[in-house]
């Protein structure tokens, strides 16, 4: 079967507290509560564009003991790389009564996926309609990934998270869109970005470098959404929802978007956003990040 979606990437076990707010240093805080979920930017992404029905597949290293292998396997079709002597990621999520959060990842296994790994999925990179990757995974094999894909004309989707100050310039050279929020464009471009005009101003910045086109997401703004080809920038707004937990939104909506660009490659851009946008509203309406995406079937049918 063909992998229409596949996501070089990360995976995590998401290890989450939600408390009334963020503590401070050297401080300690009741929460109300806790759990364990499945995360990672990387397969989050994933299981988001398999969700609206997207044949994906997640490349990736986690411990050969983890969960992880019979969990992800049974909602996506995955490919695996396991790894004995380091540990599967860990995420420690921390989410506040206005479903803000904080994070600390401490990526393990997934820093072993090499340049190397890539040559076993060669062949079923070079038929995907599109390729997503992101920054919690070594980021030469990111870049590799994403030449690998530009090289047969598989469209890229790069979501440069968690942002690095010095991205090295090849990265939006290989981006059909570069996709990050707006802490991560502050960030890359050292302008500050809250309002939509900022936003737009980062956006023009970041597709001078070389990318095919830019969107910038912006929470409850919506996102920001520019092409090179159109010398244009597009505000698309977004509903008001009342967020229960933000965490992992970004990935909904790049996984979302991934799944447009596979399956509905006619689409523009910038409507492909606006249904991306919705998608994510969802997430962020319920706790948790893969366990809260939701399924093509609870959507309304004209995203589709
Ligand atoms: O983007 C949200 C994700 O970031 C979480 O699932 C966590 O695992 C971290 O990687
Ligand atoms: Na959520």
């Amino acid at each position: 079967k063909a992998l229409d979606v596949i996501v070089v990437g990360s995976c995590m076990t998401d290890l989450v507290s939600q408390a009334p707010r963020l503590p401070k240093a050297g401080e300690t805080i009741h929460g109300h509560k806790f759990f364990i979920g499945f995360g990672g930017k990387g397969a989050n992404q994933c299981v988001q564009a398999a969700r609206l029905g997207a044949e994906s597949a997640m490349v990736c290293k986690v411990n050969h003991k983890s969960q992880w292998l019979t969990i992800v396997t049974s909602s996506i079709s995955s490919t695996f790389y396991q790894t004995s002597n380091a540990a599967t990621g860990a995420a420690s999520i921390i989410v506040n009564d206005a479903g803000e959060n904080a994070i600390v990842i401490v990526a393990g296994a997934n820093m072993l996926l090499n340049t190397e790994d890539l040559k076993d999925i060669q062949a079923s990179l070079s038929r995907a309609k599109v390729l997503v990757c992101q920054l919690e995974i070594s980021p030469q094999t990111s870049l590799k990934a994403m030449c690998m894909a530009q090289e047969s004309g598989v469209k890229t989707i790069f979501n440069p998270a968690p942002a690095i100050e010095f991205l090295d310039e090849e990265f939006y050279k290989v981006s059909d869109v570069f996709c990050c929020n707006e802490s991560e464009a502050e960030l890359l471009t050292g302008c500050p970005v809250s309002t939509v005009d900022e936003a737009e101003h980062a956006g023009q910045n970041l597709l001078a470098r070389g990318c095919g086109a830019v969107i910038i997401t912006l929470g409850p703004q919506g996102c920001v959404v520019l092409q090179a080809k159109e010398s244009t920038s597009k505000h698309i707004p977004t509903e008001a929802v009342k967020a229960v937990d933000t965490t992992g939104a970004g990935d909904s909506f790049i996984g979302a978007l991934a799944f447009y660009m596979a399956y509905y490659p006619t689409v523009p851009l910038e409507e492909m956003a606006r249904r991306a946008n919705r998608v994510a509203a969802v997430s962020v309406q319920t706790m948790g990040t893969q366990i809260s995406f939701p399924f093509k079937k609870h959507l309304p049918s004209a995203l589709f």
